[in-house]
């Protein structure tokens, strides 16, 4: 039975050579990667400055500082209520509130429930590209500047995108991206790295003064073998990505799982830089994987494909399935089928707040495979692996 794996990351040679460099030098923590990177991302984002840390959320943790500094009365953050949960903690890693606002069926939040979601107490809003599908940022940034609201364009997960003429990240007041696994620009996992976007001069010294507080970077080599054995090399290694982890806890090599903040290490930055160079394929090549989902998904209507959109860039594919299917059944029943799926992020709920759209999708989404050069008939065959898996269980169903 032929396997499809999840990817999670498009890497070619040269990035393994960029590996092999900084291993040879001696330099896997510190050496002029990160710097190199800074610059590379400042010319690419002009007229934005860029700072690099280890973690996307840590940028949104600096920009809130900044923000809260510059208005210590307000306290509350808008979000929305279907996000990666990194940055509900960020917010309440500097002590202020979460709002959280339901999104629209691509996933992302819209300007009206911002604006409706406005209090006196609103300090920032935070509004990610969701899997890369864009936000109507432009208008966003509208009405935050006439509210005077800060405006995170949290980019996160998308990069080499435009809207408007201007990069996704690129708009209000800062941007923020992460390099971690499954985003566009990937260096590997947990605390690969990421940047902050300064879009305003007014927040620049405050950005370059916390930058300067940041410790350096620290063990990267064992989690950086962790991602290629444990999500590159997937296909080959298997179940033995499992009892390498026990080994390297026996040689007291691992790295603490618990969250710490730090530059991002020379041997991330020296892959970053090889990725940043091939970002217009790495686009261009997510995007043909959109469209032939979207082709091979023609002619049922079982599963849909809320963020599609013509020509539309997007990290990963994420459908939705039956209400009444049960993602995580699906999933167990799928791997028996040779097919690795991964479920979306939980919605965030508060009570008595009403996040219809955010709590009815989220248990709905599961992400498909989005193997760099996958050809169309493997895509084909990966949604009629997953009918014919919906149809089984709904067919159980009846039957018991
Ligand atoms: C939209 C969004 N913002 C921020 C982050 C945080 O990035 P990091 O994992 O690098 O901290 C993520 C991570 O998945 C994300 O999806």
């Amino acid at each position: 039975m032929k396997r499809y794996y999840l990817s999670y990351a498009d890497w070619s040679a040269t990035e393994f050579k960029a590996i092999l460099y900084c291993i040879l030098k001696g330099q896997i923590n510190y050496g002029p990667h990160p710097e190199l990177l800074r610059k590379k991302l400042s010319n690419y984002y002009t007229p934005s400055t860029v700072y690099t840390s280890n973690y996307g959320h840590h940028a949104i943790k600096t920009a809130l500082e900044i923000f809260r500094r510059q208005m210590p009365e307000r306290s509350e953050i808008i979000l929305p209520a279907y996000i990666c949960p990194s940055v509900l903690q960020s917010i309440k890693l500097c002590g202020l509130k979460p709002v959280c606002v339901d999104v629209e069926s691509d996933l992302n939040i819209s300007p009206a429930a911002i604006s409706n979601a406005f209090g006196v107490k609103t300090l920032a809003v935070i509004v990610p590209h969701m899997y890369g599908c864009p936000a109507k940022i432009k208008d966003i940034e509208i009405l935050c500047r006439e509210a005077g609201i800060f405006l995170i364009d949290d980019a996160a997960q998308v990069i080499g995108v435009s809207q408007d003429g201007r990069l996704l990240g690129s708009f209000g007041d800062v941007g923020i991206l992460s390099f971690a696994q499954s985003k566009t620009i990937v260096t590997g996992v947990r605390g690969s790295g990421g940047a902050l976007l300064i879009n305003k001069a007014r927040h620049h010294q405050d950005a370059s003064k916390l930058a300067k507080l940041l410790p350096p970077s620290n063990k990267r080599f064992t989690v950086l073998l962790e991602f290629l054995w444990s999500y590159l090399w997937e296909k080959y290694t298997k179940n033995s990505a499992y009892y390498l982890g026990r080994l390297v806890q026996l040689l007291g090599l691992k790295t603490r799982n618990s969250i710490t903040y730090s530059e991002m290490s020379n041997i991330e930055a020296a892959i970053a830089i090889e990725q940043f160079k091939r970002i217009d394929q790495i686009v261009l090549e997510k995007s043909r994987i959109v469209e032939a989902y979207k082709q091979a998904l023609n002619g049922q209507t079982t599963l849909s494909f809320p963020q599609y959109n013509l020509g539309v860039f997007l990290a990963r594919v994420m459908l939705l399935i039956p209400e009444e299917i049960n993602a995580g059944i699906l999933r167990k029943a799928l791997k028996k089928n040779g097919l690795d799926i991964r479920l979306g992020y939980d919605a965030y709920v508060i009570e008595g707040k009403n996040n219809k759209n955010a709590e009815g999708l989220a248990p709905r989404l599961i992400g498909v495979p989005c193997v760099p050069g996958m050809s169309n008939v493997e895509i084909n065959e990966i949604c009629k692996i997953i009918l014919q898996a919906i149809t089984v269980i709904l067919l159980s169903r009846n039957n018991t």
